[in-house]
């Protein structure tokens, strides 16, 4: 299992990376557009970043295009590169001749239906949005049960993506998703449990240690 953290902020990816248990960096356009920076110069400084791998989402719209911006984002991330795509006709499409060299990761994935496609095409993850599809359509933990159970033969891993707490992240690993990103709010409570804290005080409060 990997848990990356969802977001382009570098502020927010330094506090996270020295957490020493994140595996790298997952972006989308709208995170992108947030900072309101170049893209190129932020990606170059993103896997500076990180050791691990660094997603980047595809936002050209012919297949050419698609093809030539994989290449320039592959010049800029070389091997830390898993490429986002679209779950599209096209998308699927760019993700077969691509996958042959990068990995890649459909994403914005709603069904197991697309989750074959992907898997056919040779991805190496599927981004399922977990809570957007409790939302907007049905349990996004079932969704990521029947998405499990049709990858079941398949090397295609799930990243649950779109999760909104501690809870929804320990129950899409249960549901079969293998790995998590996490906005780094979410991140940073993965950790916390108000009775660990207790214990941590009681400890430091009226326990001994080797002496310095
Ligand atoms: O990469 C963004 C994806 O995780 C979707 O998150 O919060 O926009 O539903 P959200």
């Amino acid at each position: 299992m990997s848990i990356y953290i969802d977001s382009a902020n570098i502020e927010e990816i330094k506090q996270a990376l020295d957490l020493g248990w994140i595996s790298g960096i997952t972006t989308n356009p709208l995170l992108l557009a947030k900072e309101g920076t170049e893209v190129s110069a932020l990606l170059k400084d993103l896997g500076h970043l990180t050791s691990g791998s660094v997603f980047y989402q595809l936002i050209s719209e012919t297949f050419k295009e698609m093809i030539e911006e994989a290449d320039r984002a592959l010049d800029i991330l070389e091997d830390k590169l898993v490429v986002k795509l679209p779950p599209t006709d096209l998308g699927f499409k760019v993700c077969s001749q691509l996958s042959t060299r990068v990995s890649c990761c459909p994403t914005a994935i709603y069904s197991p239906a697309q989750a074959l496609v992907a898997s056919e095409a040779g991805a190496q993850f599927i981004a399922v949005y977990v809570n957007r599809a409790t939302r907007l359509m049905v349990d996004g933990i079932q969704l990521l049960v029947d998405i499990a159970d049709v990858l079941t033969n398949s090397p295609t891993d799930i990243l649950a993506a779109s999760i909104k707490s501690p809870d929804e992240a320990f129950q899409s690993i249960r549901a079969g998703a293998k790995h998590l990103t996490l906005p780094f709010d979410t991140l940073t409570q993965m950790s916390d449990h108000p009775l660990s804290q207790e214990a941590v005080d009681q400890f430091k409060r009226d326990g001994a240690g080797l002496e310095k």
